[in-house]
């Protein structure tokens, strides 16, 4: 007899056979998905990665494998040879495979399974929690087995593209030297030196500028980052980017290669041909037009600044905006912004719905929401601003091109909050009402960021970090204004997401030390924690740059996924453990002697 596996080799997938198959005797093994038992004859649904393909046992096709098939349940993994049978009226036209069946003549049981926690299907609604812990299993569904399929094409393409650019691959060390600043590290105890540390890198960034040094001038990486963050939605603690370096470059040379390579994504993932250039937007513009520096730019409806018609009126009878324009404040100016619904979207929202909106502004950490319906003639109705004066109205009218219908809301205080608030209304009534066009890909450049920004401290920090180069037309501010210094840096935007950040490199030794200066590094504080960066770059560092790709948002969106869950095999919760391995998990006291830490227990 001929043994499977020695023998009996597989001939397809179980998603690979088609009408024009029949006849032909077939190979196929994988997970029982389901069974049916018709009295006399027994059907299998028989799932691997490659599909689901229908399988019969008939008595008399093969008494033997008929009989074996009784015992078959959910999950069992088998084998089987078989021949294709065309299924003429009873094709499946909801399965690829539909047109035909398989009628085995003989059959193995490579394994039993117990009992699923959960059915293997896509539309099961098992806690996720639950999946998690059995990942494997849960990883057996054909949407996650699509996912990984076009994330593993993923990898392909970017070593293709970036391959074919002339950059080398070349890989970087995990456990680094811990540097201040950026995301918050995790840390790794060293054995061999008592009381020191590693830090898990949370990007490849000072090595892949070693390698500019070092004159391997073009470097790209597929590389695992480490960041003890707090987790969202679009946030792992690990995860992986497409990391790139280039010299003798500037930003328009940076930005070239990596729409080349998401046009070789979608062209290679989804057949979709990508316009090229993707269209830039300053921060400057982005935050002011979206409130956000990663805009959906898939609609308009933007924001409208009003702070000057506000201070021509002198708040206009209005006490909370006379406050505003006439704040002396140390920090940023407070503004006055407003965001227009225009009538044929505004008309699909009543007025209930329209005030429950601030509700979900005061999640956002707003005050309140100040809101007006525009009736006839420019009057605004169910304003709670009743004051108003007649003049400031007539104007915000003008500035914001209000007409009859429309709803427009407005937002004062600091710009930051004022541009989150009206950023995420923007974002979430036109999700609400549909705006939001399906099957879009809305790719833009972010640029000139701000070169710094402020700590909760009050302090200056680098925005993107310490090694970015400020504009050249800003640099002889760097003393005087250093908050109006804009950065040669550029973020990817689509969709709303922010997939790929990067800047254009310092590498004239006087500016590094202008700006450690602006952030409060002395050269001393500099030398103690880049110390090996700077020593490198006295010896002709070439002028460069470079850009990362965060792989697994690119997954999530290529997928049309809704969380990195879906697009990572292992991810973390939201508390950062591993449900299905249980990490992270205590250590023996030995453990922790070797390493040289003591645990600290805290009186609850
Ligand atoms: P940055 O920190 O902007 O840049 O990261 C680059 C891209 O990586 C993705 N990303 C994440 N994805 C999932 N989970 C996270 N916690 C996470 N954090 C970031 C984002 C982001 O755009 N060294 C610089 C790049 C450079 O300057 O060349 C860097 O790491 O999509």
């Amino acid at each position: 007899m001929p043994e499977f596996l020695k023998e009996i080799k597989r001939t397809h997938d179980c998603g690979a056979l088609r009408g024009t198959d029949a006849g032909a005797t077939v190979v196929l093994f994988g997970w029982v998905a389901s069974r049916r038992d018709h009295g006399g004859c027994v059907f299998i649904d028989l799932r691997d990665r490659g599909g689901i393909t229908q399988v019969v046992f008939e008595p008399h096709t093969s008494a033997p494998a008929h009989a074996l098939s009784s015992e078959l349940r959910s999950e069992y993994c088998i084998g089987l040879r078989g021949v294709v049978h065309d299924r003429g009226e009873r094709r499946n036209p909801n399965l690829p495979t539909g047109e035909i069946e398989v009628h085995c003549t003989e059959l193995t049981i490579f394994s039993r399974s117990d009992t699923p926690p959960f059915e293997i299907a896509d539309d099961a609604n098992a806690n996720e929690s639950i999946r998690l812990k059995h990942r494997a299993l849960d990883l057996r569904r054909p949407s996650l087995q699509k996912n990984f399929v076009l994330r593993s094409q993923i990898y392909q393409t970017a070593r293709r593209v970036l391959t074919a650019h002339k950059f080398l691959e070349i890989e970087t060390p995990f456990l680094v030297k811990y540097t201040p600043g950026g995301a918050r590290n995790f840390l790794v105890p060293s054995r061999l030196s008592p009381g020191q540390f590693y830090a898990l890198a949370e990007s490849p960034q000072l090595f892949k500028q070693l390698f500019m040094v070092a004159g391997f001038d073009r470097y790209f990486q597929i590389v695992r980052c480490f960041r003890d963050e707090d987790l969202r939605q679009d946030r792992q603690p690990e995860f992986t980017q497409i990391d790139a370096e280039m010299s003798f470059v500037i930003e328009e040379d940076v930005q070239g290669v990596f729409e080349a390579l998401m046009a070789g994504l979608w062209k290679d993932i989804l057949g979709i041909e990508l316009a090229r250039p993707f269209p830039r937007l300053s921060y400057a513009e982005a935050m002011g037009l979206y409130g956000s520096d990663k805009p959906d730019l898939r609609f308009g409806l933007p924001l409208c600044e009003v702070t000057e018609v506000v201070r021509k009126h002198d708040g206009g009878n209005v006490e909370m905006l006379r406050q505003v324009v006439s704040a002396k404040t140390a920090g940023e100016a407070p503004v006055v912004k407003g965001w227009r619904l225009p009538a044929a979207e505004a008309s699909k929202m009543s007025n209930a719905e329209i005030d429950k909106l601030e509700e979900f502004v005061k999640g956002l950490g707003a005050r309140g929401l100040a809101r007006a319906r525009i009736g006839a003639g420019g009057a605004w109705t169910r304003s709670p601003m009743k004051t108003m004066s007649e003049g400031l109205r007539q104007d915000l009218n003008r500035a914001a091109g209000l007409q009859e219908g429309d709803v427009f809301f407005l937002q004062f205080g600091a710009p930051k909050l004022v541009n989150t608030v009206l950023g995420a209304l923007r974002l979430h009534v036109a999700n609400k009402l549909g705006i939001v066009p399906a099957g879009q890909w809305k790719f833009g450049w972010i640029t000139e960021f701000p070169l710094f920004e402020r700590a909760d401290d009050g302090k200056l920090v680098a925005s993107h970090h310490p090694f970015t180069s400020p504009m050249e037309e800003d640099l002889d501010r760097l003393e005087s204004d250093p908050a109006s210094v804009r950065a040669r840096a550029y973020d990817l935007v689509l969709n709303g997401n922010e997939i790929a950040g990067g800047s254009i490199r310092i590498h004239r030794g006087d500016v590094q030390s202008r700006v450690f200066r602006a952030i409060g590094l002395t050269d001393e504080d500099a030398h103690t924690k880049f110390g090996f960066l700077l020593d490198a770059f006295r010896h002709g560092p070439p002028p460069h740059g470079g850009i990362a790709a965060g792989l697994d948002r690119l997954a999530m969106l290529l997928c049309g996924a809704d969380s990195l869950r879906d697009v990572i095999a292992f991810p973390k919760t939201q508390k950062g453990t591993d449900l299905c391995t249980d990490a992270p998990s205590a250590v023996s006291g030995k453990q922790l002697d070797e390493l040289h830490i003591g645990l600290i227990t805290k009186e609850p």
